[in-house]
């Protein structure tokens, strides 16, 4: 039980527990336990969803906390997905002008990316996750069963990034999790453990050779997201970010063959692994031009050059970081057209 180790991280500083209400009903049992463990700690709960990260709902928290009587002395202990532990993340990175932090992930996206490596960050109207800081959590606390009441749709949307892990990675981990029933990896203890304990040391090894995302490092994790971000704004984020983000892996390795970084023979087995796994990509419908409008629209695209992590062997990325190659339009459309004659 990870509740002695919680106390143990909490230290002399009073928690104060912030979740959203839906979970603060959702997982009552365990957010009641978790209080209970940690001498009585209040719970703080706010509206939760991607529409309530903004600027306006990191004010609302701050007034909650200055009305709780949180202090220097005081620990925030975030427990929710990944929208929670950004606003909490980023509200701890400035209240009096900072205190620390504790993580506990409620969803998988939460556990395997949003809640490590410190970025913390809110919405604005301007584009997402714009205003933030750097402010890891002082500690992290995964508890797989958190996951029983997590809908199947968000389970999926942890498992892309997990599928990038692997990809560019670790080609054991892709092999293992390309070749898992998607109900096992659910269910199955193990092996939901063994997701979760192995994307953790992945993504966790990248942050901690580059923390501040200084030395472009960090580079790799935005693999698949180049386009992943160009499919979620042309559908006008309908397209959960993990589908867009399964489907990224996929275009961005079919251009990496084009341009000659990756072999064709492995654009197959990349493609059988994200199908078997439930996601079926639709490039078919995608017109490769307003995917790449719609990803030199991307923040991260400087100088309107549209940059990508190409794949140079499932497991490997083409470079060593921080380097990125120009994904052209030329090798979208080719790669798209790769991609109709490429089966597994
Ligand atoms: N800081 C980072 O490094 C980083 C990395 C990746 C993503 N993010 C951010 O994370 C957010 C996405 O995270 P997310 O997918 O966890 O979104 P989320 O926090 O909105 O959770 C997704 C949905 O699942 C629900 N939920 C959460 N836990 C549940 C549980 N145990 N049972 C049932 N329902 C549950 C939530 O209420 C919500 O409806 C985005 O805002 C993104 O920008 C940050
Ligand atoms: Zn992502």
């Amino acid at each position: 039980m990870i509740l002695p180790s919680l106390g143990k991280a909490v230290g002399v500083r009073r928690p104060l527990i912030c979740t959203e209400r839906k979970l603060e009903r959702l997982l009552a049992p365990s957010v009641g336990k978790l209080s209970v463990s940690l001498g009585g700690a209040p719970v703080m709960a706010f509206l939760g969803g991607e529409r309530h990260k903004g600027r306006s709902a990191k004010e609302r928290l701050e007034d909650a906390l200055f009305q709780a009587g949180a202090d220097r002395g005081s620990i925030l202990v975030s427990v929710g997905g990944g929208v929670v532990s950004d606003l909490v993340g980023f509200t701890a990175s400035t209240y009096m002008r900072g205190i620390p932090y504790l993580g506990v992930p409620t969803t998988l996206l939460g556990m395997v990316d949003a809640a490590l490596g410190g970025k913390t960050a809110v919405d604005t109207p301007g584009g997402k996750n714009l205003i933030g800081a750097f402010h890891p959590p002082a500690a992290v606390f995964v508890c797989l069963d958190l996951l029983a009441t997590l809908p199947p749709a968000e389970f999926r949307g942890g498992l892309a990034e997990c599928l990038k892990h692997g990809l560019f990675m670790d080609r054991a981990y892709w092999e293992w999790l390309a070749g898992r029933d998607l109900g096992h990896l659910r269910e199955d203890r193990a092996d939901l453990a063994r997701l979760v304990s192995t994307s953790i040391g992945l993504k966790c090894a990248v942050v901690d050779a580059d923390p501040e995302e200084a030395s472009g490092r960090r580079n790799v994790l935005n693999a698949g997201h180049t386009v992943g971000h160009a499919l979620e704004r042309l559908s006008g984020y309908r397209t959960a970010h993990g589908e867009a983000v399964a489907a990224g892996l996929l275009w961005e390795a079919a251009a990496a063959v084009v341009q000659g970084y990756l072999p064709a023979a492995e654009l197959a087995q990349v493609r059988g692994g994200i199908e078997a796994l439930g996601f079926s990509p639709a490039w078919r419908s995608l017109d490769p031009r307003e995917v790449y409008e719609a990803a030199g629209a991307d923040k991260k695209n400087r100088s309107g050059r549209v940059l990508y992590v190409p794949l140079k062997a499932i497991g490997e990325p083409a470079f060593p970081p921080p380097h990125t190659a120009r994904l052209d339009l030329r090798a979208l459309r080719a790669g798209a057209a790769l991609l109709n004659t490429c089966h597994h």
